[in-house]
Protein backbone atom coordinates (compact mmCIF):
# COMPACT_ATOMS: atom_id res chain seq x y z
CA UNK A 1 0.00 0.00 0.00
CA UNK A 2 1.19 2.81 -1.03
CA UNK A 3 0.62 6.74 -2.19
CA UNK A 4 3.14 6.23 -4.66
CA UNK A 5 2.76 4.41 -8.21
CA UNK A 6 6.53 3.78 -9.47
CA UNK A 7 9.36 3.08 -7.23
CA UNK A 8 11.99 5.67 -6.06
CA UNK A 9 14.76 6.49 -8.44
CA UNK A 10 17.81 4.54 -6.99
CA UNK A 11 19.68 8.06 -6.84
CA UNK A 12 16.99 9.32 -4.99
CA UNK A 13 17.13 7.15 -2.50
CA UNK A 14 20.63 7.61 -2.22
CA UNK A 15 20.50 10.82 -1.43
CA UNK A 16 17.12 11.04 0.69
CA UNK A 17 18.80 8.02 2.75
CA UNK A 18 20.24 8.52 6.62
CA UNK A 19 20.45 5.46 7.93
CA UNK A 20 24.04 4.96 7.15
CA UNK A 21 25.12 7.47 9.60
CA UNK A 22 21.75 8.14 11.59
CA UNK A 23 22.02 4.55 12.89
CA UNK A 24 24.35 5.83 15.39
CA UNK A 25 20.71 6.91 17.22
CA UNK A 26 19.09 4.06 17.83
CA UNK A 27 19.58 3.39 21.53
CA UNK A 28 18.29 7.37 21.50
CA UNK A 29 15.73 6.43 19.48
CA UNK A 30 14.10 2.82 21.87
CA UNK A 31 14.59 4.85 24.46
CA UNK A 32 11.64 7.05 23.03
CA UNK A 33 9.93 4.82 21.47
CA UNK A 34 9.75 2.91 24.64
CA UNK A 35 8.66 6.07 26.68
CA UNK A 36 6.17 6.93 24.39
CA UNK A 37 4.22 3.34 24.04
CA UNK A 38 4.64 3.40 27.95
CA UNK A 39 2.33 6.45 27.96
CA UNK A 40 0.13 5.46 25.02
CA UNK A 41 -0.84 2.59 27.27
CA UNK A 42 -1.05 4.69 30.26
CA UNK A 43 -3.71 6.86 28.43
CA UNK A 44 -5.53 3.67 27.19
CA UNK A 45 -4.44 4.24 23.62
CA UNK A 46 -3.27 1.10 23.46
CA UNK A 47 -3.69 -2.19 25.68
CA UNK A 48 -1.37 -3.75 28.12
CA UNK A 49 -0.41 -6.50 26.34
CA UNK A 50 -0.36 -4.31 23.22
CA UNK A 51 2.60 -2.40 25.70
CA UNK A 52 3.85 -5.78 26.65
CA UNK A 53 4.73 -6.88 23.13
CA UNK A 54 5.91 -3.91 21.94
CA UNK A 55 8.21 -3.43 24.74
CA UNK A 56 9.82 -7.17 24.25
CA UNK A 57 9.82 -6.51 20.52
CA UNK A 58 12.08 -3.13 21.19
CA UNK A 59 14.24 -5.41 23.61
CA UNK A 60 14.83 -7.70 20.70
CA UNK A 61 15.53 -4.91 18.61
CA UNK A 62 17.72 -3.54 20.56
CA UNK A 63 19.67 -6.36 21.40
CA UNK A 64 20.55 -7.13 17.60
CA UNK A 65 22.08 -3.60 17.25
CA UNK A 66 23.84 -4.65 20.10
CA UNK A 67 25.21 -6.94 19.07
CA UNK A 68 25.68 -6.10 15.59
CA UNK A 69 23.28 -8.56 13.81
CA UNK A 70 20.71 -6.36 13.11
CA UNK A 71 20.25 -7.03 9.42
CA UNK A 72 19.14 -3.33 7.62
CA UNK A 73 16.93 -3.24 4.44
CA UNK A 74 17.45 -1.78 1.45
CA UNK A 75 14.67 0.10 2.11
CA UNK A 76 15.00 1.45 5.57
CA UNK A 77 15.44 4.88 5.03
CA UNK A 78 16.70 6.22 8.26
CA UNK A 79 16.44 4.50 11.80
CA UNK A 80 13.33 5.57 12.50
CA UNK A 81 12.16 3.17 9.92
CA UNK A 82 14.35 0.93 10.40
CA UNK A 83 13.56 -0.12 14.12
CA UNK A 84 9.69 0.16 13.40
CA UNK A 85 10.05 -2.22 10.16
CA UNK A 86 12.31 -4.95 12.87
CA UNK A 87 9.77 -4.61 15.42
CA UNK A 88 6.75 -5.12 13.32
CA UNK A 89 8.74 -8.17 11.84
CA UNK A 90 9.42 -9.51 15.49
CA UNK A 91 6.22 -8.83 16.28
CA UNK A 92 3.38 -8.84 13.64
CA UNK A 93 0.47 -6.05 13.61
CA UNK A 94 0.82 -4.61 16.83
CA UNK A 95 4.13 -3.02 15.91
CA UNK A 96 2.12 -0.64 13.86
CA UNK A 97 1.15 0.90 16.54
CA UNK A 98 4.06 2.63 18.05
CA UNK A 99 3.90 5.16 16.11
CA UNK A 100 0.25 6.19 16.80
CA UNK A 101 0.27 10.06 18.04
CA UNK A 102 3.75 10.30 16.58
CA UNK A 103 5.81 12.07 13.86
CA UNK A 104 8.95 11.66 12.31
CA UNK A 105 9.25 14.53 13.20
CA UNK A 106 9.12 15.26 16.83
CA UNK A 107 11.04 12.03 17.07
CA UNK A 108 14.03 12.55 15.09
CA UNK A 109 14.21 15.99 16.91
CA UNK A 110 13.96 14.02 20.22
CA UNK A 111 16.99 11.66 18.85
CA UNK A 112 19.12 14.74 18.18
CA UNK A 113 18.45 16.26 21.28
CA UNK A 114 18.64 13.26 23.08
CA UNK A 115 22.19 12.58 21.43
CA UNK A 116 23.23 16.23 22.24
CA UNK A 117 22.57 15.82 25.60
CA UNK A 118 24.91 12.99 26.17
CA UNK A 119 27.31 14.79 23.44
CA UNK A 120 27.49 17.37 26.58
CA UNK A 121 28.15 14.90 29.15
CA UNK A 122 31.12 13.67 27.42
CA UNK A 123 32.19 16.81 27.17
CA UNK A 124 32.34 17.52 30.26
CA UNK A 125 34.07 14.53 31.49
CA UNK A 126 36.77 15.07 29.28
CA UNK A 127 37.01 18.81 30.28
CA UNK A 128 37.15 17.63 34.02
CA UNK A 129 39.63 15.90 33.18
CA UNK A 130 41.88 18.02 31.38
CA UNK A 131 41.43 20.47 33.99
CA UNK A 132 42.18 18.50 36.99
CA UNK A 133 45.21 17.84 35.15
CA UNK A 134 46.24 21.26 34.25
CA UNK A 135 45.56 22.43 37.60
CA UNK A 136 48.09 19.40 38.90
CA UNK A 137 50.35 20.44 36.42
CA UNK A 138 50.50 24.32 37.25
CA UNK A 139 50.89 23.60 40.92
CA UNK A 140 53.60 21.45 40.69
CA UNK A 141 55.41 24.10 37.74
CA UNK A 142 54.16 26.67 39.95
CA UNK A 143 57.05 28.89 40.23
CA UNK A 144 58.95 28.30 37.21
CA UNK A 145 60.21 31.56 35.50
CA UNK A 146 59.69 31.66 31.84
CA UNK A 147 58.89 34.27 29.15
CA UNK A 148 55.52 35.37 28.08
CA UNK A 149 54.72 36.51 24.70
CA UNK A 150 53.18 39.16 22.70
CA UNK A 151 53.17 39.00 18.83
CA UNK A 152 55.31 36.14 19.59
CA UNK A 153 58.33 37.86 20.69
CA UNK A 154 59.65 37.88 24.32
CA UNK A 155 57.63 40.49 26.34
CA UNK A 156 57.56 40.25 30.32
CA UNK A 157 58.44 37.39 32.25
CA UNK A 158 55.94 35.08 33.70
CA UNK A 159 55.56 31.71 35.72
CA UNK A 160 54.97 28.56 34.07
CA UNK A 161 52.18 27.80 36.62
CA UNK A 162 50.63 31.31 35.83
CA UNK A 163 50.90 30.18 32.06
CA UNK A 164 49.04 26.81 32.41
CA UNK A 165 46.17 28.09 34.28
CA UNK A 166 45.35 30.43 31.59
CA UNK A 167 44.08 27.18 30.20
CA UNK A 168 42.16 26.40 33.17
CA UNK A 169 40.28 29.43 33.15
CA UNK A 170 39.71 28.68 29.13
CA UNK A 171 38.48 25.01 29.69
CA UNK A 172 36.34 26.68 32.89
CA UNK A 173 34.14 29.20 30.57
CA UNK A 174 34.12 25.97 27.70
CA UNK A 175 32.47 24.02 30.82
CA UNK A 176 30.22 26.88 31.67
CA UNK A 177 29.16 26.80 27.25
CA UNK A 178 28.37 23.03 27.58
CA UNK A 179 26.17 23.47 30.63
CA UNK A 180 23.88 26.32 29.05
CA UNK A 181 23.63 23.73 26.16
CA UNK A 182 22.68 21.30 28.25
CA UNK A 183 19.54 22.93 30.03
CA UNK A 184 18.67 24.02 26.58
CA UNK A 185 18.80 20.38 25.78
CA UNK A 186 15.50 19.92 29.11
CA UNK A 187 13.13 20.69 26.53
CA UNK A 188 11.27 17.37 25.47
CA UNK A 189 9.90 18.31 21.87
CA UNK A 190 7.98 14.49 21.62
CA UNK A 191 4.16 14.45 21.40
CA UNK A 192 4.55 18.06 18.56
CA UNK A 193 3.54 14.99 16.11
CA UNK A 194 4.11 16.46 12.52
CA UNK A 195 3.81 19.89 13.26
CA UNK A 196 0.70 20.74 14.33
CA UNK A 197 0.24 17.99 17.99
CA UNK A 198 -1.70 15.07 17.70
CA UNK A 199 -5.08 13.88 17.62
CA UNK A 200 -5.01 12.31 20.97
CA UNK A 201 -4.59 13.62 24.78
CA UNK A 202 -1.10 12.67 25.52
CA UNK A 203 0.93 12.75 28.38
CA UNK A 204 3.86 14.73 27.58
CA UNK A 205 4.76 15.12 31.05
CA UNK A 206 4.80 11.31 31.45
CA UNK A 207 7.38 10.71 28.26
CA UNK A 208 9.45 13.86 29.86
CA UNK A 209 10.10 12.85 33.40
CA UNK A 210 10.71 8.96 31.88
CA UNK A 211 13.60 10.65 29.48
CA UNK A 212 15.02 12.86 31.83
CA UNK A 213 13.83 16.10 30.51
CA UNK A 214 12.84 18.98 32.39
CA UNK A 215 9.54 20.60 30.42
CA UNK A 216 8.02 19.77 27.11
CA UNK A 217 8.31 21.86 24.18
CA UNK A 218 4.98 24.62 24.36
CA UNK A 219 4.54 25.07 21.06
CA UNK A 220 4.18 22.21 18.58
CA UNK A 221 5.67 24.51 15.50
CA UNK A 222 8.71 25.53 17.38
CA UNK A 223 9.41 22.05 18.90
CA UNK A 224 9.50 20.44 15.17
CA UNK A 225 11.13 22.63 13.79
CA UNK A 226 14.23 23.84 16.48
CA UNK A 227 17.84 22.97 16.52
CA UNK A 228 19.19 25.63 18.51
CA UNK A 229 20.20 22.98 21.08
CA UNK A 230 22.60 21.82 18.25
CA UNK A 231 23.70 24.94 16.99
CA UNK A 232 24.55 25.92 20.82
CA UNK A 233 26.43 22.88 21.20
CA UNK A 234 28.79 23.26 17.99
CA UNK A 235 29.32 26.52 19.01
CA UNK A 236 30.58 25.79 22.58
CA UNK A 237 32.44 22.87 20.63
CA UNK A 238 33.74 25.64 18.20
CA UNK A 239 35.51 27.84 20.72
CA UNK A 240 36.39 24.55 22.80
CA UNK A 241 38.53 23.08 20.16
CA UNK A 242 40.22 26.62 19.35
CA UNK A 243 41.31 26.42 23.29
CA UNK A 244 42.74 23.20 22.41
CA UNK A 245 44.45 24.22 18.86
CA UNK A 246 46.31 27.22 20.69
CA UNK A 247 47.66 24.55 23.59
CA UNK A 248 48.47 22.33 20.41
CA UNK A 249 50.48 25.25 18.75
CA UNK A 250 52.36 26.24 22.07
CA UNK A 251 53.19 22.49 22.37
CA UNK A 252 54.29 22.69 19.12
CA UNK A 253 56.62 25.49 19.44
CA UNK A 254 57.74 24.98 22.98
CA UNK A 255 58.77 21.39 22.03
CA UNK A 256 60.89 22.76 18.73
CA UNK A 257 64.49 22.94 18.97
CA UNK A 258 64.56 26.58 18.96
CA UNK A 259 62.37 26.75 21.97
CA UNK A 260 63.44 23.73 24.03
CA UNK A 261 61.13 24.54 26.42
CA UNK A 262 59.33 20.89 26.64
CA UNK A 263 59.72 17.32 25.64
CA UNK A 264 57.15 15.54 24.39
CA UNK A 265 56.73 11.93 25.73
CA UNK A 266 57.84 9.09 22.91
CA UNK A 267 54.26 7.90 23.52
CA UNK A 268 52.91 11.28 22.25
CA UNK A 269 55.32 11.64 19.31
CA UNK A 270 56.00 10.11 15.80
CA UNK A 271 59.40 9.94 13.81
CA UNK A 272 60.06 11.29 9.86
CA UNK A 273 60.11 7.98 7.24
CA UNK A 274 63.46 9.49 6.18
CA UNK A 275 64.96 11.88 8.93
CA UNK A 276 66.36 9.38 11.92
CA UNK A 277 66.97 12.19 13.99
CA UNK A 278 63.30 13.66 13.99
CA UNK A 279 61.32 13.07 16.90
CA UNK A 280 57.61 15.12 15.72
CA UNK A 281 54.89 16.90 17.86
CA UNK A 282 52.20 15.55 15.02
CA UNK A 283 49.41 15.15 17.78
CA UNK A 284 49.57 18.91 18.88
CA UNK A 285 49.91 19.84 15.16
CA UNK A 286 46.39 17.78 14.53
CA UNK A 287 45.07 19.59 17.81
CA UNK A 288 45.98 22.55 16.28
CA UNK A 289 44.23 21.33 13.08
CA UNK A 290 41.05 20.10 14.06
CA UNK A 291 39.31 23.25 15.27
CA UNK A 292 38.70 24.55 11.64
CA UNK A 293 37.03 21.49 11.12
CA UNK A 294 34.24 21.72 14.25
CA UNK A 295 34.49 25.57 13.25
CA UNK A 296 33.13 24.31 9.71
CA UNK A 297 30.50 22.16 11.26
CA UNK A 298 29.22 24.57 13.36
CA UNK A 299 28.90 27.28 10.50
CA UNK A 300 27.38 24.36 8.16
CA UNK A 301 24.60 24.13 9.82
CA UNK A 302 23.76 27.73 10.66
CA UNK A 303 23.90 27.42 6.59
CA UNK A 304 21.34 24.45 6.76
CA UNK A 305 18.74 26.07 9.33
CA UNK A 306 19.14 29.78 7.99
CA UNK A 307 16.27 30.58 5.89
CA UNK A 308 14.57 27.69 6.60
CA UNK A 309 10.64 28.41 6.88
CA UNK A 310 9.09 26.54 9.43
CA UNK A 311 8.45 23.59 10.45
CA UNK A 312 10.79 20.69 9.42
CA UNK A 313 12.51 20.62 6.19
CA UNK A 314 14.39 17.41 4.96
CA UNK A 315 17.05 19.78 4.88
CA UNK A 316 17.61 19.07 8.71
CA UNK A 317 18.42 15.55 8.22
CA UNK A 318 22.11 17.26 7.42
CA UNK A 319 22.21 18.19 11.23
CA UNK A 320 23.43 14.44 11.90
CA UNK A 321 26.40 14.14 10.44
CA UNK A 322 27.95 17.74 11.53
CA UNK A 323 27.22 16.60 15.32
CA UNK A 324 28.52 13.03 15.17
CA UNK A 325 31.73 14.37 13.25
CA UNK A 326 31.92 16.61 16.08
CA UNK A 327 32.11 14.96 19.09
CA UNK A 328 34.22 12.51 17.78
CA UNK A 329 36.97 14.87 16.94
CA UNK A 330 36.24 16.65 20.71
CA UNK A 331 36.60 13.25 22.17
CA UNK A 332 39.99 12.62 20.66
CA UNK A 333 41.15 16.34 21.21
CA UNK A 334 40.53 16.16 24.56
CA UNK A 335 42.06 12.94 24.84
CA UNK A 336 45.05 13.77 23.16
CA UNK A 337 45.31 16.87 25.19
CA UNK A 338 45.12 15.12 28.38
CA UNK A 339 47.65 12.47 27.01
CA UNK A 340 50.17 15.24 26.07
CA UNK A 341 50.04 17.36 29.01
CA UNK A 342 50.19 14.40 31.48
CA UNK A 343 53.59 13.79 30.14
CA UNK A 344 55.44 16.10 29.17
CA UNK A 345 58.29 17.41 30.23
CA UNK A 346 59.50 21.13 31.32
CA UNK A 347 62.78 22.25 31.00
CA UNK A 348 63.50 24.46 34.13
CA UNK A 349 67.10 25.84 33.14
CA UNK A 350 65.87 26.66 29.42
CA UNK A 351 62.74 28.12 30.22
CA UNK A 352 64.33 30.08 33.43
CA UNK A 353 67.87 31.05 30.80
CA UNK A 354 64.93 32.62 28.14
CA UNK A 355 63.08 34.09 31.19
CA UNK A 356 65.96 36.40 32.47
CA UNK A 357 66.51 38.15 29.38
CA UNK A 358 67.47 41.44 30.30
CA UNK A 359 65.06 43.37 27.68
CA UNK A 360 62.22 42.01 28.95
CA UNK A 361 62.52 44.23 31.85
CA UNK A 362 61.89 47.26 29.88
CA UNK A 363 58.74 47.82 31.60
CA UNK A 364 60.23 47.38 35.22
CA UNK A 365 62.92 49.75 33.85
CA UNK A 366 60.44 52.41 32.80
CA UNK A 367 57.85 52.08 35.97
CA UNK A 368 61.64 52.77 38.02
CA UNK A 369 61.72 55.95 36.00
CA UNK A 370 57.79 56.37 36.59
CA UNK A 371 58.41 55.84 40.90
CA UNK A 372 60.83 58.61 40.30
CA UNK A 373 57.94 61.35 38.86
CA UNK A 374 58.54 60.92 35.53
CA UNK A 375 55.15 60.40 33.01
CA UNK A 376 55.12 56.67 31.74
CA UNK A 377 54.93 57.82 28.40
CA UNK A 378 58.35 59.96 28.93
CA UNK A 379 59.77 56.88 30.88
CA UNK A 380 59.24 54.68 28.04
CA UNK A 381 60.87 56.75 25.56
CA UNK A 382 64.05 56.73 27.79
CA UNK A 383 63.90 53.01 28.07
CA UNK A 384 63.42 53.08 24.15
CA UNK A 385 66.46 54.79 23.59
CA UNK A 386 68.43 52.16 26.23
CA UNK A 387 67.16 49.60 24.40
CA UNK A 388 67.99 50.56 20.77
CA UNK A 389 71.09 51.17 21.74
CA UNK A 390 71.80 48.18 23.68
CA UNK A 391 70.52 45.99 20.06
CA UNK A 392 72.50 48.59 17.83
CA UNK A 393 75.77 47.31 19.99
CA UNK A 394 74.83 43.98 20.69
CA UNK A 395 75.48 44.71 24.77
CA UNK A 396 73.22 43.63 27.62
CA UNK A 397 71.39 46.95 29.67
CA UNK A 398 73.17 46.07 32.50
CA UNK A 399 76.41 46.80 30.87
CA UNK A 400 76.98 50.53 30.52
CA UNK A 401 78.80 52.05 33.13
CA UNK A 402 77.32 55.32 34.46
CA UNK A 403 78.72 57.51 31.72
CA UNK A 404 77.47 56.06 28.84
CA UNK A 405 74.19 55.64 30.79
CA UNK A 406 74.33 59.38 31.47
CA UNK A 407 74.65 60.32 27.75
CA UNK A 408 71.40 57.71 26.49
CA UNK A 409 69.29 58.23 29.43
CA UNK A 410 70.58 60.64 31.70
CA UNK A 411 67.52 60.24 34.13
CA UNK A 412 68.33 56.57 34.55
CA UNK A 413 70.05 56.06 38.30
CA UNK A 414 72.77 53.40 36.92
CA UNK A 415 72.89 51.61 40.86
CA UNK A 416 69.16 51.65 40.55
CA UNK A 417 69.25 50.23 37.33
CA UNK A 418 71.64 47.31 38.08
CA UNK A 419 69.49 46.85 41.00
CA UNK A 420 66.63 46.25 39.74
CA UNK A 421 68.16 43.96 37.04
CA UNK A 422 69.82 41.99 39.03
CA UNK A 423 67.51 41.62 41.48
CA UNK A 424 65.55 39.03 39.24
CA UNK A 425 62.05 40.83 40.71
CA UNK A 426 59.84 41.29 38.15
CA UNK A 427 58.05 38.12 38.19
CA UNK A 428 57.43 39.23 41.81
CA UNK A 429 56.56 42.63 41.52
CA UNK A 430 53.59 41.67 39.40
CA UNK A 431 51.50 42.08 42.50
CA UNK A 432 48.47 42.97 41.03
CA UNK A 433 45.44 40.97 41.01
CA UNK A 434 45.15 38.33 38.47
CA UNK A 435 49.17 39.08 38.22
CA UNK A 436 52.14 36.46 37.75
CA UNK A 437 53.86 37.48 41.49
CA UNK A 438 53.44 34.14 43.58
CA UNK A 439 51.90 35.49 45.80
CA UNK A 440 49.09 36.11 43.22
CA UNK A 441 49.54 32.82 41.27
CA UNK A 442 48.84 30.27 44.31
CA UNK A 443 45.93 32.66 45.18
CA UNK A 444 44.61 32.02 41.69
CA UNK A 445 45.05 28.42 41.88
CA UNK A 446 43.12 28.54 44.87
CA UNK A 447 40.18 29.98 43.45
CA UNK A 448 40.75 28.04 40.04
CA UNK A 449 40.49 25.19 42.31
CA UNK A 450 37.37 26.12 43.87
CA UNK A 451 35.72 27.27 40.52
CA UNK A 452 36.70 23.83 39.29
CA UNK A 453 34.86 21.91 42.21
CA UNK A 454 31.43 24.53 42.24
CA UNK A 455 31.22 23.25 38.77
N1 LIG B 1 15.77 10.99 8.58
C1 LIG B 1 15.01 12.15 8.85
C2 LIG B 1 15.91 13.21 9.48
O1 LIG B 1 16.93 12.87 9.93
C3 LIG B 1 13.93 11.81 9.80
C4 LIG B 1 12.75 12.72 9.72
C5 LIG B 1 12.01 12.49 8.46
N2 LIG B 1 10.80 13.25 8.45
C6 LIG B 1 10.15 13.45 7.30
N3 LIG B 1 9.06 14.15 7.38
N4 LIG B 1 10.54 12.95 6.18
O2 LIG B 1 15.59 14.39 9.52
Amino acid sequence: MSRFSQPQDPDFQAINTSVDFDWRLWRHDVAQSRAHAAMLASIGVISAPDLDELLSGLDEVAAELEAGSFAFAPDDEDIHTAIERRLTELVGRVGGKLHTARSRNDQVATDVVLFVREACADAQAGLGGLIELLLARAEKHLDWPMPGYTHLQRAQPVYLGHHLLAYVWMLLRDRGRFDAVSAACGVLPLGAGALAGVNFATDRSQVAAELGFESVAPNSIDAVSNRDFALDYLAAAATLATHLSRLGAELVLWSSTEFGFCTLSDAWSSGSSIMPQKKNPDAAELLRAKAPRIVAHHAALHGVMHGLPLTYNKDMQEDKEHLFDTADTLALTLAAARGMLATVSFDRERLAAAASDEQIAAVDIADLLVRGGLPFREAHGVVADLVRVAADEGRSLSSFDADELAAIAPTLDREALVALLHSGSWLESKISVGGTALVRVREQLAAARSAFAAG
